[in-house]
């Protein structure tokens, strides 16, 4: 549904008018959808998907078609999913997914290929030798870069392989050092990117961490390695920033901004890959209106400075509705972090992004990869960076 740019709501010049704005705007934006905005902007905007509501609620997938031009799933394509046992995969909810997606003619994000966590006890357990990961990470890659090509535009190749916190290095795990394949440094990494090219030149492989949003001395660490693989031409497309933030820590909207715009700089583009805004909540699972404004400013404002950049590609949230969120497990006393309640209504989250991904277009244009219609051909949508 094309619609001129001078048609769109405008932006609020202060977020002190947010909710006001809301309330006039509400209903024009909710009817136009976040989906419609983001085609007109030539951007992604997408979700993880949980594949139990993806199954169970009919009202969850309606939304998410209507909603978002590009999916992720939540867990379903993590190796403990994927690959049960050491000949065994298994992608019967990873394809549904996927092909959910494509028949709602929207982007699908692979997530992801190599990690710490969420690995199967027979990998983790197996006491395998260097050379024996080595081949085992090959294989698994190959497999699964190869089930999906051209239908998985971007895969999250690598994730959170940097240590949390100031030290600037890498995290100890079965693919880095325990005992690791026997790349040093950040050879696992580059060694995950070459095999992952390897099998699908088309798609535009990421490395994917938290806490690397604004410039600090994790970020700064991530920055030398990928200036590196971009002198060293190892294939490294794009940089995903999670954002899972709070109302009290989330980065410094000029700090972002920078950050965002020295790895652009480097010739990879940024997408924000997880956000989401958690609050305090009641035992009920409910936030204050005043902590859901908040969190409607903290929404529009960084999904801001992200559309501002015309490196920075997509908008996406990890879930979409507060029934379905990894936040309340993981956050105890934390939860209501999505732009949707748990009834699938709308809350002032939703308005903000509305009107972050309405607001002025970027300097420049978007990449050509996010900015073709639904209808361009994959190999056009899937094209990589020269
Ligand atoms: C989370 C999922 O949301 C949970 O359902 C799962 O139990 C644990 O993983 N960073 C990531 C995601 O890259 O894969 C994580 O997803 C959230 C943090």
């Amino acid at each position: 549904m094309a619609m001129s740019p001078r048609h769109l709501p405008r932006r609020p010049r202060r977020a002190s008018f947010l909710p006001a704005v809301f309330l006039l705007l509400g209903a024009p934006l909710w009817a136009q959808s976040l989906r419609a905005l983001a085609t007109v902007r030539g951007v992604a905007v997408g979700t993880a998907v949980n594949y139990f509501h993806f199954v169970h609620d009919p009202a969850y997938t309606a939304l998410l078609a209507r909603e978002y031009n590009q999916v992720e799933p939540e867990n379903a394509m993590k190796w403990a999913a994927l690959h049960p046992a050491p000949q065994t995969y298994d992608f019967a909810q990873a394809d549904a997914i996927v092909a959910f997606a494509l028949n709602h003619q929207q982007r699908v994000r692979g997530h992801n290929l190599l990690w710490h966590s969420h690995n199967p006890a027979w990998l983790t357990d197996g006491h395998f030798t260097p050379t024996q990961l080595a081949q085992i990470l090959q294989d698994h890659i190959t497999t699964v870069v190869s089930h999906f090509a051209g239908r998985v535009y971007a895969w999250d190749v690598v994730n959170e392989a940097f240590q949390e916190g100031p030290s600037g290095k890498l995290r100890p795990s079965i693919w880095n050092d325990e005992p690791g394949i026997g790349r040093p440094g950040t050879g696992f990494i580059e060694q995950a990117l070459r095999w992952a090219h390897a099998v699908d030149p088309h798609a535009l492989l990421f490395y994917n961490d938290f806490g690397i949003e604004a410039i600090n001395p994790k970020s700064d660490a991530v920055y030398a390695m990928v200036r590196d693989f971009k002198r060293r031409g190892v294939p490294l497309d794009g940089l995903g920033l999670q954002m899972h933030v709070d109302t009290d820590g989330h980065p410094n909207l000029s700090s972002l901004a920078r950050n965002i715009a020295r790895f652009t700089a480097l010739g990879v583009q940024v997408q924000i890959t997880e956000m989401d805004v958690r609050l305090r909540v009641s035992r009920a699972g409910v936030a204050s209106a005043r902590d859901l404004n908040t969190q409607a400013r903290i929404y529009h404002d960084i999904s801001a400075v992200c559309l501002k950049d015309p490196g920075c590609t997509a908008l996406q949230t990890w879930g979409f509705t507060d029934a379905s969120s990894w936040i309340p497990r993981f956050y105890p006393g934390y939860g209501a972090a999505l732009p949707f309640d748990a009834d699938l209504r709308p809350k002032p989250a939703y308005g903000a992004l509305a009107n972050a991904l309405g607001g002025p277009p970027a300097r420049g244009l978007k990449l050509a990869m996010v900015a073709g219609p639904p209808s361009d051909s994959p190999r056009q949508r899937h094209r990589r960076q020269p």
